[in-house]
């Protein structure tokens, strides 16, 4: 038997059993969802918070349905109308939300290190989800990963799975290494730019491979990643064709995979950039039915963080 999880800030180190108890709980919430059971009453007169510091379309509307579909009150915080911007500390607006009672804060911000924070100013008994900071950890991304990968593969020690693009700037890779390594992926190749890559030093579990044609030859799962320029100095900005040439997914690359690769990608996506519209929409795409998972994954994080 594993420890409930008090707060979800990273997947870094979390053993394996937790993990598979939180994917084996959004499968239950799926199954529960496929037989018309959408609402369920777990979180029944508890509340969450949405703060978001930094603009998200699937991973705030995701937190905010999960929420719902287990009962409880949602509140979202609106950044542009807040008082944060006439100054106010992020731990006096910390407190003043915290005034109002709440059962859990979904956090992000473009400053990492922000919902780990949280957690140390909290009230006892607030949980604390981290929806994404900086470029340090997106866990729930890494989850319902996972999440997808298991539900075509189920047995990681198998897999080769392949991440592609601007990995130096993103949390959602950082999360998913996290995620694979600790459900014991079978090998773990990161490629991408050499200005966009982080030093092999930090990520010694991961294989890097410079040629993408390389990278994709037999892959089971292939994470493609978006050009993050919002948080790129000018100078690391790759001409877009040249980008595509050399680490676009297209279908021709796609034949070098595994038979039946996943194609996944995070969203949003750049159509064209790092992938082709045609597999981006094609039948191996994943991307979908990622966005759905997220959902059953964030209802499981919410249940776990806020169960008594
Ligand atoms: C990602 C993010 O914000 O980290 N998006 C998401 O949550 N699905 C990835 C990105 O912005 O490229």
């Amino acid at each position: 038997m594993t420890h409930r999880l008090r707060h979800l800030i990273s997947l870094h180190g979390l053993d394996r059993a937790t993990m598979h108890r939180l994917l084996d709980r959004a499968d239950a919430m799926r199954d529960a969802s496929a037989h018309g059971t959408r609402r369920l009453d777990t979180l029944a007169g508890r509340t969450v918070l949405n703060l978001f510091f930094e603009p998200s379309t699937r991973t705030r509307t995701s937190f905010e349905l999960a929420a719902r579909r287990l009962g409880a009150d949602v509140v979202n915080f609106d950044i542009a109308s807040s008082s944060t911007n006439k100054g106010e500390t992020l731990l006096d607006t910390l407190h003043t939300l915290e005034a109002m009672h709440l059962d859990a804060l979904v956090v992000r911000h473009k400053e990492a290190g922000t919902p780990e924070f949280m957690t140390r100013h909290a009230m006892s008994g607030v949980a604390v989800v981290n929806a994404g900071d900086g470029n340090h950890a997106h866990p729930t991304q890494g989850l319902l990963d996972a999440l997808t990968i298991r539900h075509h593969h189920p047995d990681f020690s198998k897999l080769n799975v392949t991440i592609c693009g601007d990995i130096l700037h993103s949390r959602v890779a950082r999360s998913d290494i996290d995620a694979l390594t600790n459900l014991g992926v079978g090998e773990l190749r990161l490629c991408g730019p050499q200005t966009l890559m982080p030093a092999p030093s930090d990520f010694p579990e991961c294989r890097f491979v410079e040629s993408f044609d390389e990278a994709v030859e037999g892959a089971h799962a292939i994470i493609m990643l978006r050009l993050q320029k919002e948080r790129m100095a000018a100078t690391l900005l790759p001409d877009e064709q040249a980008y595509f040439r050399q680490f676009g997914l297209d279908s021709e690359r796609l034949k070098r995979a595994a038979k039946g690769c996943l194609v996944m990608h995070p969203g949003p996506i750049n159509r064209g950039i790092e992938i082709s519209p045609d597999v981006a929409d094609g039948p191996q795409s994943r991307i979908l039915e990622q966005v759905g998972n997220g959902v059953f994954v964030r209802m499981a994080v919410l249940a776990e963080v806020m169960g008594r």
